[in-house]
């Protein structure tokens, strides 16, 4: 792991951004009052209730909740995770990140991570290189070309050729011991166990995988005849590998794209690039797994609709169903996730290639969807005229409905259930668990009227209302869930200046940020002209139950412990609580 970002520069890079431009350059955005407004990239609606709020530099949307600054922005719409969203917002703004030295040795100095990536990206280009000048280059673009390939999209995807000498880029790119370490560290050589080092792709055609910042990770490499094996060779997991994680092809689609409708999810990386060359660009694969639940919340993420093309074979069927699990919990309302098998022996590079774009897509259109999937595999190997068999599909649902988070995708499949079943679906209704959802901002917001959440959701929601009235440490001490949270907020409030956006920033990864996020989507129906008093009322009425329980203490003190100080505090509490009606 790269060191830290110092929190001064996270603080200091939400407070240059500007979200309507961040959100601009992704969404085209409309002026709506003081807002602005776009359809949600997020979730599929035809009319706008995306929301951005440039005061706050904060965006929610009233469909679906997703919220929140510039950052979170950018780890959403890019498919980020923290660090690099940071990376690439301070890119956009010019900004270089600092890093904190890692403690104790265990995170690893950017400078080498960095150079990790760039030994990464010259190796690839290395290869394609080879690709044009090695020896064996013509028939390695023989090759390329009978399987319908042209130069431009090789290059588009960066396919290389990995020479079949047997250290090739260990003499490149060797040269010292710390160079054949960072080889050997990113499995571009290996090791015998007699301490023999060579390259690890020899004589193949090289795919390189990209993370999704389009920073090469990994490599795939393909053997040009089929007589070899293995096929392909992967890179094994490294430092910079995560095969669960990438997506082969995300980053070349997302070139493409500034909105996706469609993603099709395929097996192989000819797959991706045989699509591509016939103009089909919304392809990625998994690599070599079925899609990971990161992979299909990733492409949630972008796209409404996702499509699974696997072969019809047992790995197609299989890869398919286990992806079909891993969505289940993921898919929200108005996400679309479908099956297209293809029949036994082809797979989409074939297709493509015999079909063309129009033939693959019109089998695209016909994908099957989640429910008729979800309930025909199911039944394949049982008899609905039989009581048994009914038994046996209800046992076999009902657990995976009951992942299912999505309201509507629940109810769809228990009329399914129902229908296949000539049942009632009250009756289906009532046996079926309900879900352990989060309450939507909306309901949330509706219970949120403890004082104190209050005052702080005022804070959150319009941080300059915290010079209005004096910090007032004691308000730690109240007995009431919140009170050093609010206390820590009017502080931060109060001697800086600060907008909401920033203000959350600084408790992301705190047990509270869930709780101040949703405060910061709490509808106060406070007029604009009433938050001032609004905010001190409560300010007051926190100051008075903070005054009684201190008097309370006081007043049960044993005789003896009624020192005159403590006898002075409570006459002054009493006035003071005389003086301010509460
Ligand atoms: P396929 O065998 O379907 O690959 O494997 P493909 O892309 O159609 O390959 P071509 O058309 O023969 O060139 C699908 C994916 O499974 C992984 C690779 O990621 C491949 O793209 N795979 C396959 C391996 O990792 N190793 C193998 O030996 C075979
Ligand atoms: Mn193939």
């Amino acid at each position: 792991m790269a060191g830290l970002i110092p929190k001064d520069f996270i603080q200091d890079l939400v407070a240059r951004a500007d979200i309507q431009s961040v959100v601009d350059s992704r969404v085209r955005l409309k002026k709506a009052g003081r807002n602005y407004q776009a359809c949600c990239p997020f979730h599929s609606e035809k009319t706008p209730s995306f929301t951005v709020a440039p005061d706050k530099q904060f965006y929610h949307c009233f469909g679906c909740g997703a919220h929140g600054n510039a950052i979170d922005f950018i780890m959403e719409y890019d498919g980020l995770e923290f660090p690099d969203a940071v990376e690439v917002l301070a890119a956009e703004l010019g900004l270089e990140v600092p890093r904190e030295k890692g403690r104790g040795g265990v995170s690893r100095d950017r400078v080498e991570i960095e150079n990790d990536f760039e030994l990464m990206e010259k190796v690839a280009q290395f290869f394609m290189q080879q690709l044009r000048y090695h020896e064996k280059s013509t028939q390695v673009i023989d090759y390329l070309k009978n399987r319908g390939l042209t130069g431009e999209t090789a290059k588009a995807f960066g396919i290389g050729y990995a020479p079949s000498e047997w250290d090739s880029v260990l003499k490149k790119f060797g040269g010292n011991a710390k160079a054949e370490q960072q080889l050997l560290a990113l499995k571009l050589v290996s090791e015998n166990e007699r301490g023999r080092r060579f390259d690890f792709f020899r004589d193949r055609l090289m795919f390189p995988i990209r993370d999704r910042r389009g920073r090469v990770v990994g490599f795939g490499g393909r053997v040009l005849d089929n007589e070899q094996n293995p096929k392909y060779l992967n890179s094994p997991e490294t430092r910079l590998f995560h095969k669960g994680r990438e997506l082969y092809g995300f980053y070349e689609m997302k070139q493409h794209y500034k909105q996706l409708e469609q993603v099709i999810i395929v097996e192989g990386y000819m797959d991706v690039v045989a699509l591509a060359q016939h103009g089909v660009r919304n392809s990625v694969a998994s690599l070599g797994t079925a899609a990971t639940p990161d992979q299909l919340q990733l492409l949630f993420r972008q796209s409404p609709q996702v499509v699974c093309c696997f072969d019809g074979d047992r790995a197609g069927r299989d890869a398919a169903w286990r992806a079909l699990e891993n969505a289940l919990p993921l898919l929200r309302d108005g996400q679309d996730l479908r099956f297209l098998f293809l029949p036994e022996g082809d797979d989409p590079d074939s297709i493509v290639r015999a079909e063309g774009q129009q033939g693959f897509m019109q089998r695209i259109e016909q994908a099957t969807s989640l429910r008729s999937y979800f309930f025909e595999h199911l039944s394949a190997t049982i008899d609905l005229t039989q009581d048994a068999g009914k038994g046996a599909l209800i046992a076999a649902a009902k657990p995976l409905i009951e992942r299912m988070q999505s309201e509507f995708y629940r109810d769809l499949m228990l009329e399914e259930l129902a229908r296949r079943l000539g049942r009632d679906v009250t009756q289906l209704n009532q046996m079926i668990a309900k879900p352990t959802v989060k309450m939507p901002a909306s309901e949330a917001s509706k219970k949120r009227s403890t004082p104190i959440e209050r005052a702080m959701g005022l804070l959150v929601q319009h941080p300059e209302l915290g010079k209005t009235v004096p910090v007032n440490n004691a308000l730690e001490a109240l007995k009431v869930e919140g009170a050093r949270v609010f206390v820590a907020l009017h502080r931060q409030t109060y001697s800086n200046d600060l907008n909401s956006a920033q203000l959350l920033e600084g408790w992301r990864g705190t047990r509270y940020e869930e709780n101040l996020r949703s405060l910061a989507q709490w509808n106060h129906q406070i007029r604009e002209e009433h938050l001032e008093q609004e905010f001190k009322d409560t300010y007051m009425f926190l100051i008075d139950r903070y005054l009684e329980q201190r008097y309370e203490e006081l007043r049960t003190l044993p005789p003896q412990e009624l020192t005159t100080e403590r006898l002075r505090e409570i006459e002054q509490i009493i006035r003071a609580l005389k003086s301010t009606p509460s």
